[in-house]
């Protein structure tokens, strides 16, 4: 499957309301859940968790459910995401698991390591995604398990509408807009690769494509 296009950028940090608002009411269970199904399948190890790029927390809320010992430290630059976030925790009940924090990932320092760090559909935001890996490194020790999931670049514009109009065709005009614009923002495989070997994780993560938009970036430090 070849890429044709080059990667557009779009805005880094969801802090716009409405847009915000119509992430968090928009219907992405199907690969949250997958998220946290597969990554319980390959461990279960795992207590202190880090979750860059949280958004509306619905990730952090399902596996809090799905493992009740945990705590998790959820991090987010978006003051608007940030309070959704923290309704939606307190909707489910799940009081006290979930910390939240405010800041820029190239900003985030943290005194602690974690035995897990995940990230799902942060690293297209990010105008440089070595931040992203290069703070994985920082945030970790060695045995902390990684579980990065994130899209695939679309093939072509068309592509992209396709695909938008077959998974969200119901979701509101801005959620398609920026959905739209995340697989376009998305990289490809190939530079996933290179990103891996930059930063010298390439022994100990993996990429593996695992849907027909998405990819898991995974492994032990
Ligand atoms: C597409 S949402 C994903 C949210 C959540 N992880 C999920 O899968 O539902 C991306 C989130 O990353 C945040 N973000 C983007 N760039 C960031 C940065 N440099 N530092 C911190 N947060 C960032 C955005 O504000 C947004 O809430």
């Amino acid at each position: 499957m070849g890429v044709s296009i080059e990667r557009i950028l779009e805005k880094e940090i969801m802090s716009d309301k409405e847009q915000a608002a119509c992430y968090a009411k928009a219907d992405f269970s199907v690969s949250n859940q997958f998220f946290v199904d597969s990554l319980i399948k390959y461990s279960n190890l795992f207590i202190y968790v880090l979750d860059l790029g949280c958004g509306p927390a619905d990730v952090c809320i399902r596996l809090a459910k799905a493992k009740r010992d945990i705590g998790i430290l959820a991090v987010d630059a978006s003051q608007p995401m940030l309070e959704l976030a923290k309704d939606a925790m307190v909707n489910a009940k799940i009081k006290y698991k979930i910390k939240f924090k405010k800041e820029y990932l190239s900003d985030l320092k943290l005194i602690d390591d974690y035995d897990l760090i995940i990230s799902k559909d942060l690293l297209h935001h990010l105008p440089d995604p070595m931040i992203l890996w290069n703070k994985i490194k920082e945030f970790s020790r060695p045995g902390t398990i990684v579980y990065v999931m994130d899209l695939i670049r679309a093939e072509s514009k068309e592509k992209a509408k396709q695909i938008v109009e077959t998974v969200s065709g119901n979701e509101s005009e801005t959620l398609k807009q920026d959905f739209y614009n995340s697989l376009l923002a998305a990289f490809t495989l190939d530079e996933i690769k290179q990103q891996l070997t930059q930063a010298n994780l390439d022994k100990k993560l993996t990429v593996e494509q695992v849907s027909e938009r998405h990819f898991i970036v995974k492994g032990k430090l």
